[in-house]
């Protein structure tokens, strides 16, 4: 984890009831709490927010964690919460509290509200001139936390580079896990590691070998020239320290990739995991968690007008309308994602969503994309089984509707923007221009930010 002070900072800045449930010890980071656009009475006028460090519901959560985490203190014995306890208004009730090199010269206040308080300086003497410049004080004052670099203590900066050396350890990638991939991470880390499973384990829909699923990856990046799919490195034989893996993570991996594990012990005694092969991804938020997101915030309610709700549809129409630009986009690369669920796409930084799970991709112009045939009678069109015949490369875009568009809110965004992949003609198009060496334009902005379209904004005079 690296240190962050400002992120206590949003914290101080948005709790508010529902931080009651803090001492539970338990968060549900897939659910956080709304920090960001809480409710506030119309007369409270004023927000002590730094520019340009808004509120974030992640940032906020982070900061409630730090707020209760004694390493930020030298010997591991004080946090926050010592001196400002939630119970009394984040203030102390003795006059001076306890810090790790004795008692504080003056009483530790109540912390409630300070975003909205009419002064904008803080502590007793008003010496910290913003909330966010407060912060990192009591963790560098030397009767406090005692992170001083004075009388023999270590420096703030030293505090920094220990939380960055941490002792973190890998762990099973959240979110729903792959059929034929495992994926782990570290959670502080950016990207994630992806390892093939053995086959025994995959289940019977999954026809397919690691020679195969390999050569898709391979695919993936001789092709990929639209920017819409991950892109991976490739390590083998790669070793980590045994400590540094989560139990769960070692039980996962020896579970479903005996194979590709192996438990050595190094020459000065240490263990290490080495990891036959791997690749590594940068980590995305999964386009399903990110529409689940919005959903629950009450993205899904055409009527709601709430801030958050508003918010939310703009998230559900924006990840849905940009998941039909990704497969357009594969689709003038010449390749079918093949198992377009919406787990199977990730929502990067700025929004961009990208294709990542490549065990089904096949080329365009491999692929054969019909109509369903009309009934032959009314058993056929009774029937539920599917009733005419279905060659391997066989794509039927009318079919995929019930699989991805069961949640209406998604579905009238999906089919004002992208109702065209729905037909098989739209892909017969494309497989056809791409046969007779068409190669489509994509760019890697939005249309309106072209060149093109820019205009001169300044006169000169
Ligand atoms: C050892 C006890 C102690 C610890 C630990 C401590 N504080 Fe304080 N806090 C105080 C005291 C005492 C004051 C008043 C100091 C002064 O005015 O000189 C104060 C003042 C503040 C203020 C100013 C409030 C205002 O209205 O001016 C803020 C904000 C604050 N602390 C936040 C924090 C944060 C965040 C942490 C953890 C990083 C923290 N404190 C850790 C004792 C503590």
């Amino acid at each position: 984890m690296k240190a962050n002070p400002k992120l206590i900072i949003a914290f101080i800045s948005v709790w508010s009831p529902s931080f009651a449930n803090a001492g539970d010890g338990v968060l549900d980071l897939t659910q956080l709490a709304n920090y960001a656009n809480q409710a506030v009475p119309s007369y409270i006028t004023k927000n002590n927010t730094t520019a340009g460090n808004p509120i974030t519901d992640k940032g906020a959560t982070l900061g409630r964690v730090l707020f209760h985490d004694k390493r930020l203190s030298r010997d591991n014995t004080i946090s926050c919460s010592s001196c400002h306890d939630q119970s009394r208004a984040f203030g102390d009730s003795p006059t001076a509290s306890t810090g790790v090199n004795g008692t504080t010269g003056r009483h530790a206040m109540r912390l409630i509200n300070a975003p909205f308080a009419n002064e904008v300086r803080f502590f007793w003497d008003e010496r910290a001139t913003t909330l966010e410049n407060q912060t990192t004080q009591p963790v560098r004052d030397h009767v406090e936390m005692g992170f001083s670099g004075t009388s023999g203590d270590p420096a703030f900066a030293d505090l920094v580079a220990n939380i960055v050396q941490t002792e973190e350890q890998f762990v099973v990638a959240p979110g729903e896990p792959g059929l034929v991939m495992s994926v782990f991470t570290l959670p502080s880390f950016e990207f994630v590691f992806k390892l093939i499973k053995d086959k025994e384990f995959y289940p019977p829909q999954k026809d397919t070998t690691r020679e195969i699923i390999q050569s898709k990856y391979q695919l993936v990046k001789q092709h990929d020239r639209v920017g819409r799919m991950a892109d991976t490195l490739e390590y083998s034989g790669v070793g980590f320290p045994l400590q540094r893996f989560e139990p769960e993570l070692l039980a996962e991996i020896e579970k479903f990739a005996p194979s590709q594990l192996q438990v050595n012990t190094r020459s000065d005694g240490t263990q290490e995991v080495i990891i036959a092969h791997v690749y590594i991804e940068r980590r995305m938020i999964p386009l399903n968690i990110y529409l689940q997101e919005a959903f629950d915030a009450g993205g899904a309610d055409p009527t709601a007008t709430s801030p958050a709700a508003v918010q939310a549809r703009v998230q559900i129409e924006r990840g849905v309308a940009e998941y039909g630009n990704a497969i357009k986009d594969l689709v003038a690369a010449n390749i079918f994602p093949g198992d377009m669920l919406w787990k199977n796409f990730g929502v990067m930084r700025h929004g961009k969503v990208v294709f990542y799970d490549y065990d089904e991709i096949e080329y365009i112009t491999d692929c054969n994309f019909r109509k369903v045939p009309a009934p032959r009678n009314e058993e056929d069109e009774m029937s539920g089984e599917i009733w005419y015949h279905v060659g391997p490369r066989d794509v039927f875009p009318e079919t995929f509707g019930p699989f991805l568009l069961g949640n209406p809110a998604v579905r009238s965004v999906f089919m004002k923007h992208h109702s065209d992949l729905l037909d098989a003609s739209f892909w017969q198009g494309h497989k056809e221009k791409i046969s007779q060496g068409h190669v489509h334009d994509v760019f890697p902005y939005e249309a309106d930010k072209r060149f093109a379209v820019q205009r001169l904004t300044y006169s000169p005079d």
